[in-house]
């Protein structure tokens, strides 16, 4: 079963794991096409999930898995391994600066950024300057490949958002256990990271006319201003 039916190829594999907001996809379960009535190609159980999941005039943002049958094919758990890789490296202020001023159009920063964290980077990338300065992924142990990428998660110290968010989701229990755990014990992050590559090395890329390179990483790009841009990718 797919939350989500719309697309080419590409984008229906791609959506093995993942995640959708509410507002992606709840036109489908009430008044669908002005019908008055849901979306008849959606299964009646999913159906009644998805609306309690998002009730009319709920919360748009509250999320559910794009793949419901096996969201753990290539899950969370070892997404969120891989994106240990941030523990070095560096990242410039365009991916991170729209969580210092005026987060998600609430006129403040957001609230899940370290303070002390936020006033040097509001230094770093001020409002109108230059956004291609960059600064350290891991600003613990920035050149060393360890566990503490996981470590600044838990002090709210995560640059990207991606990263933060996999501490800072309300509801997120098995992710936010996986950083506590990788926190606790380097050697099982490593452990980890390896089967995780592995893994990752191991999903058969889409080749030729099968596939297609993004030029927005988040959007197929036959659908670059379609609600494929809503997608979120919550790993
Ligand atoms: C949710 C998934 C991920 C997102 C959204 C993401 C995003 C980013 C962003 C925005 C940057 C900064 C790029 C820049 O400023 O030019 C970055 C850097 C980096 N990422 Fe990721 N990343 C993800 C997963 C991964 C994975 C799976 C790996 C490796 C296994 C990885 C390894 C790195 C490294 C090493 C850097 C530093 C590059 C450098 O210093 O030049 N990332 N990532």
């Amino acid at each position: 079963m797919k939350v989500w039916t719309k697309g080419v190829k590409i984008e229906k594999r791609a959506h093995t794991f993942g995640r959708a907001k509410c507002s992606t996809f709840d036109f489908r379960l009430y008044d669908f096409n002005s019908t008055g009535a849901p979306d008849p190609s959606l299964d009646p159980t999913l159906l009644a999930a998805l609306q309690e999941l998002c009730p009319q005039g709920g919360n748009g943002s509250v999320l559910t898995d794009l793949d419901l049958t096996t969201p753990d094919a290539f899950d969370s758990n070892y997404y969120s391994n891989l994106q240990g890789a941030h523990t070095f490296g560096r990242a410039q202020c365009f991916t991170f600066d729209f969580r210092l001023y005026n987060f998600s159009g609430t006129g403040s920063p957001d609230p899940s950024l370290d303070p002390t964290l936020l006033a040097a980077l509001q230094e770093l990338c001020p409002e109108g300057g230059n956004r291609s300065v960059i600064t350290d992924l891991d600003l613990t142990t920035p050149d060393a490949f360890d566990n503490n990428y996981y470590s600044n998660l838990q002090r709210n110290q995560g640059l990207l958002q991606t990263d933060q968010v996999l501490f800072s989701t309300p509801g997120a229990d098995d992710v936010i256990a996986l950083v506590n755990a990788f926190s606790a014990n380097q050697t099982a992050f490593f452990e980890s990271f390896v089967e995780s590559m592995i893994r990752m090395g191991n999903l058969s890329p889409l080749t030729g006319t099968e596939g297609e390179i993004r030029l927005n990483c988040s959007v197929v790009n036959a659908n670059l201003a379609g609600p494929d841009s809503m997608l979120v990718s919550s790993i």
